[in-house]
């Protein structure tokens, strides 16, 4: 497996590959790879003949005061496990070499669905994702790209963008990896102290209880989510940013339970702002 920073040696790499008619996977990440990220590149491998592992922390995708700067990052060892898992291609570029000083353009799906959920209070964050998501997808043009259930919103906007600009790539969803205990696994789950870590097990708690509490038959969108909100609250250490009910394609509140729904969360355990969720089919 190669270590690649710069675009014209990647393209240069690609464009041999495509010659030679091989599928290329894309899995785009921040690094400090955990076995949720591990699945993604495991799927992706038995998927194509040619696999790229992206790390990049996006400055774009971050507001001011979180935590870009304090990003955990561990190159070498990411590499290693890149390796291990038979990627081809790691490409991890600098700042600098995605964003020029003056860069300027951005890719931006507009709506409910980048304003509700995580985008109520991190108001420019899928700006930064769907942009930097199109540069790695022209830089690569994937046959297929990876991204994880655990950012529920982010694959509908990344689905949403594909089908807007016409990318001809599929996306490939892959379900949340968890710890034994529950908790999904998360670069961000290291901010936890062992006690912050203990109080987060309640948000695959309170998720689990309302998916049996919808598979009893409520169908009642503001039950559920009061349901979830009690459960987190007698939690001390908990801070909730949002508990919402959506439909899983539209991110639309919804009132009552009927199709795609998703029952996502974003809530902050001292300094670790945690997201799950859940998406069920409901008849
Ligand atoms: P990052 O948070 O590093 O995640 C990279 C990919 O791994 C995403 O598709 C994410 O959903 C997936 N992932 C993370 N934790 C997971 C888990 N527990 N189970 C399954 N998949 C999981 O998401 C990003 O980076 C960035 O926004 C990115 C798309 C790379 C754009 O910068």
């Amino acid at each position: 497996m190669d270590t690649v920073k710069k675009i014209d040696v990647l393209r240069s790499r690609l464009k041999e590959a495509i010659k030679d008619g091989k599928s290329v996977g894309l899995v785009p990440t921040m690094g400090f790879l955990h076995e949720g990220h591990l699945s993604l590149i495991k799927r992706a491998r038995a998927e194509n003949d040619l696999l790229v592992v992206s790390l990049f922390v996006n400055p774009t995708q971050f507001g001011p005061g979180e935590d870009l700067e304090s990003y955990p990052r561990d190159l070498e060892k990411d590499a290693a496990l890149c390796r291990e898992k038979g990627a081809d291609i790691l490409f991890a570029p600098d700042a600098g070499e995605m964003y020029f000083e003056d860069y300027g353009t951005y890719v931006e799906v507009s709506g409910e669905l980048t304003k509700g959920l995580c985008g109520k209070s991190r108001p420019s964050h899928f700006k930064g994702v769907t942009s930097v998501v199109s540069k790695l997808f022209n830089i690569v043009d994937p046959d297929r790209a990876y991204f994880g259930q655990k950012d529920a919103q982010q694959v509908a906007v990344i689905k949403r963008m594909v089908r807007d600009l016409n990318f001809d790539i599929e996306i490939v969803v892959c379900p949340i990896v968890r710890e034994k205990d529950g908790l999904a696994k998360s670069s961000r789950n290291i901010y936890l102290s062992e006690e912050e870590r203990k109080a987060a097990l309640v948000l695959n708690k309170s998720l689990r209880a309302a998916a049996e509490r919808i598979s009893s038959g409520e169908r009642n969108a503001y039950e559920i989510k009061a349901m979830i909100e009690k459960m987190i609250k007698e939690e001390s250490l908990s801070s909730i940013d949002y508990v919402e009910v959506v439909d899983a394609e539209s991110i639309k509140p919804i009132e009552n339970l009927k199709g795609s729904v998703l029952v996502a969360l974003a809530v902050s355990f001292g300094k670790a702002r945690l997201i799950d969720n859940i998406c069920l089919e409901v008849k």
